[in-house]
């Protein structure tokens, strides 16, 4: 959703802005714009895309200090006016703002009452009025925003850029902010991916932290005028640079970086001696693990997709209840919370405001929650504490993917621990890590051959709907399949347990439907078989993901096959086909596989 970034240091700062914006482009946004200091406050800003913005710019602005930003309209609709940054009267101060001002109506009036009438009909634009107010009555930068921060109710991640002082003041509560720390220099970020090629330094600021960032340093104190204990964070490798390398899209790239992202997730993982697997973050003691009553997991989309196999592992490994919830339905069904059972919040940003509510509800109800997530320092993750880091590397693409397998891969790790102080056997442990370890070597050698998708795509990509089907594990991964279709090639798409298909979706079937069908070589494979016939029978034609020398290949119109493996396993691998299929078909009918409309990759608002 939006995105900040802002640069003070000794160099140009415009082009350094406009990079930073680029590369919150993955993000989903509608509009642009940017603010440059020298001598005056010069703005520029644009409905579109980053190009839009860049065509009104002139060839060089001077100016060593700025702020961008990227918006994902939510009050006030997509014009340049209400893009930010926004300016107060005399255009001596800028605000970008990430978040939502709750009371802003109110504060809106009397701000009008006072004279100080607001050109944009967005919420943010109070903050720089209101700013304005305390400078105008003497306040240093610092106290001014500190000052209105006090009267506003609701989230932020602000930067305020002042025409007579020489630093950027920043602040954050509840929507993220990172500051990094060159030589020299300062940025800030409402991402880690924009910052990550300027410096591995960064501040991951707190809830209720304030940051004051000069050429020479950075400043952090808390709102309430204490001191933060926000301290220096060195980014991990894998959070270097994330251009394309060579890939016309991320979304391929990151299918084809699944084979390396996956060695990372596992790697000193898995314990092959007492074939389990280790998961030190987690820090649940053996006898947590195996007294807990049940497992709850709380994701949104793919991650939920992710939850969904999670569940069906643990309850396989483990025998205890486990349950996948959809994270914005979580809050409001009033769950009772069993301080003794295990919470899972899955996500690849760890920004989900969804998935962060049912965190916090958890908590509040005397639950303790771990996480499943990618982006290191994200919110989810520093508010749960412990958890499991996926190691999946940025994902740049709005599509999930590569975080995908690793969730599920984390989930399944997590199945065979639980499992491991409970029933599950361990030679039955051993066999499914050895066949662990060779699913990356597996996934390469599918992605090196990944059969006749273009096939698929003829099928699919003119069809009014697009069915997916699937059993057992595979179930999730035909909900997954279908995701992916409808949000890269809005193709509507409907997922179901296969046998479920008899009971409501069969009447959509016609001559020519496409149904895709997920059936790796497990004990559902006969049934899966049965299910095809039903939909054969109604014409439709049938693309199945199958494990290789399978003839259930002769079962269908197209048949795409994966290399074999432990079936516990084989949603890591029957996965990778559904991704491949939606990302052609998306490109095959002419739609922006990165950047599909409406969405945005980190999803801020509930
Ligand atoms: C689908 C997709 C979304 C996300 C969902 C949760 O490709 O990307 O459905 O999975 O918005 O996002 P995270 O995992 O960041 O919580």
């Amino acid at each position: 959703m939006c995105g900040i970034f802002g640069f003070i240091g000794d160099r140009s700062a415009a082009p350094l802005l406009v990079e930073g914006l680029r590369r919150l482009e993955y993000r989903g946004y509608d509009s642009t714009g940017l603010v440059v200091k020298n001598g005056s406050l010069q703005m520029y800003k644009k409905v579109g895309k980053v190009t839009e913005l860049s065509k009104i710019l002139p060839n060089h602005i001077e100016g060593d200090t700025g702020i961008a930003h990227t918006r994902w309209a939510t009050h006030g609709s997509v014009t340049d006016t209400n893009a930010h940054p926004h300016l107060n009267r005399d255009e001596s101060i800028a605000v970008v703002h990430n978040g939502i001002i709750e009371n802003f109506r109110s504060l809106k009036e009397r701000l009008e009452a006072r004279g100080m009438p607001l050109v944009s009909e967005t919420d943010s634009e109070v903050l720089v009025h209101m700013i304005t107010i305390g400078i105008e009555s003497g306040q240093e930068p610092l106290e001014a925003v500190r000052q209105t921060l006090n009267r506003v109710t609701g989230t932020w991640g602000l930067c305020v850029l002042f025409k007579e002082h020489d630093l950027i003041v920043c602040a954050r509560n509840g929507s993220p902010l990172i500051i990094g720390q060159g030589n020299g220099e300062s940025f800030v970020s409402s991402d880690p991916h924009a910052l990550s090629h300027h410096t591995q330094n960064m501040f991951i600021l707190e809830d209720g932290d304030m940051a004051i960032l000069t050429r020479n340093g950075i400043e952090i104190s808390k709102l309430d005028g204490g001191s933060s204990s926000t301290s220096l964070t060195v980014l991990e490798d894998e959070w270097g640079e994330a251009d394309m390398a060579g890939y016309p899209h991320y979304m391929l790239k990151e299918i084809h970086e699944q084979p390396e992202a996956l060695r990372r997730c596992i790697s000193g993982r898995l314990d092959k001696a007492n074939g389990s697997a280790r998961l030190g973050g987690l820090k649940l003691e053996p006898v947590r693990l195996r007294n807990a009553p049940l497992v709850r997991l709380i994701g949104c989309g793919t991650a939920l997709n992710a939850c969904k196999i999670g569940q069906l592992a643990i309850e396989i490994l483990a025998r205890i209840p486990a349950i996948a919830h959809v994270s914005s339905e979580f809050r409001y069904n009033d769950h009772v919370i069993n301080p003794n059972a295990i919470h899972f919040a899955v996500s690849q940003s760890g920004e989900t405001a969804d998935t962060l509510s049912a965190v916090k509800e958890i908590q509040l109800k005397g639950g303790e929650v771990h996480g499943i997530i990618n982006v290191v320092g994200s919110t989810i993750a520093r508010l749960c504490g412990q958890g499991v880091y996926i190691h999946s590397g940025p994902e740049q693409a709005v599509a999930s993917t590569k975080a995908f397998t690793n969730m599920v891969a984390s989930l399944l790790l997590f199945a065979i621990r639980i499992g491991r102080t409970r029933s599950f056997s361990r030679e039955r442990g051993r066999k499914i890590i050895e066949s662990f370890e060779e699913i990356p070597k597996l996934m390469e050698s599918y992605l090196s051959n990944p059969g006749p998708i273009d096939e698929a795509v003829e099928l699919v990509k003119n069809a009014k709907s697009v069915m997916y089907l699937g059993r057992g594990l595979s179930a999730p991964v035909a909900s997954e399949g279908a995701l992916k279709m409808l949000e890269l090639a809005y193709i509507p798409c409907l997922a179901y347990p296969a046998g479920e298909m008899k009971h409501g979706p069969i009447a959509l079937l016609e001559e020519g439907s496409p149904v895709v069908v997920i059936a790796p070589n497990d004990k559902h494979r006969e049934k899966t078989i049965a299910s095809m016939h039903e939909c054969k029978a109604r014409g439709a034609k049938i693309i199945v993901i199958h494990e290789e020398g399978d003839i259930i290949s002769d079962e269908a119109d197209v048949a795409i096959s994966i290399p074999s493996c432990d079936s516990l396993l084989s949603p890591l691998l029957s996965v990778l086909p559904t991704q491949l299929i939606a990302y052609r078909t998306a490109l095959a009918l002419g739609c922006d596989v990165d950047r599909p409309r409406n969405l945005a990759k980190s999803v801020t608002v509930e």
